[in-house]
Order: C-alpha cells, then structure tokens, then sequence
C-alpha cells in the first residue's frame, strides 16, 4: 500500500487536511498494531506539510503518571521525557488543552529540542477524561500554526482515538 498525498497543488491548508484524515483513517483501518499504526501516523503528517518539522507523540508514562515519555515521531532526536506542566507538551496535557505556539521564544519554560524550530502546536490525547498522551507538531517557520491546525489536529485525534489503548 502505498501513501502518497499529493502536496504539490497549490491547494490551502483547510483542503490539505481535508485530504489527509480520509487517507490517515484508511492507513490505520486494517492494522491492529498500535505502533504500526502511530508511527505511520507521524509520517504521513510530517510529509503532508513542507513546513513540519517534527511531528511525533509523547504518551503519559504508565509507571510516573505526571510524566510524558517520548513515543513515535518523525524528526531529529527529541527529549525523552517532559514532566506535566512542562514546556508546551507538559503544560498541554496538564490542562487538557491544545496550545498553539506562534513563536517559540514567547513561550515561557518551552523546552528547546530542535535549534529550528520557531512555532510549535501541541493537542491533548484524551479518552474517557484521561490525558493518555500530546501530539506534537514543530514548525521551522514562525505563526505556522493557527485555528485550522488546531480544528484538523483535533479531528484527527479523533479519529485515531479507537487504536489507543484503554489503560
Ligand atoms: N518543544 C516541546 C518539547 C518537545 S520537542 O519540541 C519535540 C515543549 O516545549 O514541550
């Protein structure tokens, strides 16, 4: 099977993602493996937009429930845990919120993991009220993130919730 979005239309944002999430659900539909299917995920976000830079998940760790660990992603090396509270993840999972980040430098305690990134968008992975891990997604352009990121992202999550395990 093979995954290949055409992104060199010159087509908007909102249309991008509108073409992405069909093609992420039919991705995913007949694996079972969890990580199979995450860290596909992670790559057909990263090669759908020029501008992401990295794009991965951090889970809340099973044994320090208060504490993110690094998941599958796309990009350069990352750090591998992240305290709730912390930096854009922690704080995202911490409040069950999605934070968009327009420039990184305005972001108080934002945990530098790439020199080059300048704007990041975080959502929460939350089912049945708990916060079982973020989506992270940095930009190597600053403003990259906005209400259409936020609104597609958040979908997205959605629809991939079913393969995230319960407990
Ligand atoms: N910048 C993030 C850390 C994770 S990396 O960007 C992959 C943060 O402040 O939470």
């Amino acid at each position: 099977m093979a995954f290949d979005l055409d992104i060199s239309k010159d087509i908007s944002k909102e249309e991008r993602y509108k073409l992405l999430l069909p093609q992420i659900k039919a991705l995913i539909k007949d694996e079972k493996n969890f990580l199979a299917n995450i860290s596909n995920i992670t790559s057909a976000l990263k090669y759908s937009f020029e501008n992401f830079l990295w794009t991965g998940f951090y889970f809340t760790d099973d044994k320090n429930p208060a504490e993110l660990v690094l998941g599958p992603f796309q990009g350069r090396v990352a750090c591998t845990r992240i305290k709730y509270g912390q930096g854009v993840c922690g704080t995202s999972a911490a409040n069950k919120e999605t934070i968009i980040v327009k420039d990184v430098k305005d972001f108080p305690g934002h945990i530098v993991c790439d020199s080059l990134s300048r704007s990041e968008i975080v959502v929460p992975v939350i089912k049945k009220g708990k916060v079982l891990g973020v989506l992270d997604i940095d930009s190597n352009v600053k403003c990259n993130f906005d209400k259409t990121d936020g609104k597609y992202l958040n979908l997205i999550v959605e629809n991939i919730l079913y393969i995230f395990p319960d407990e």
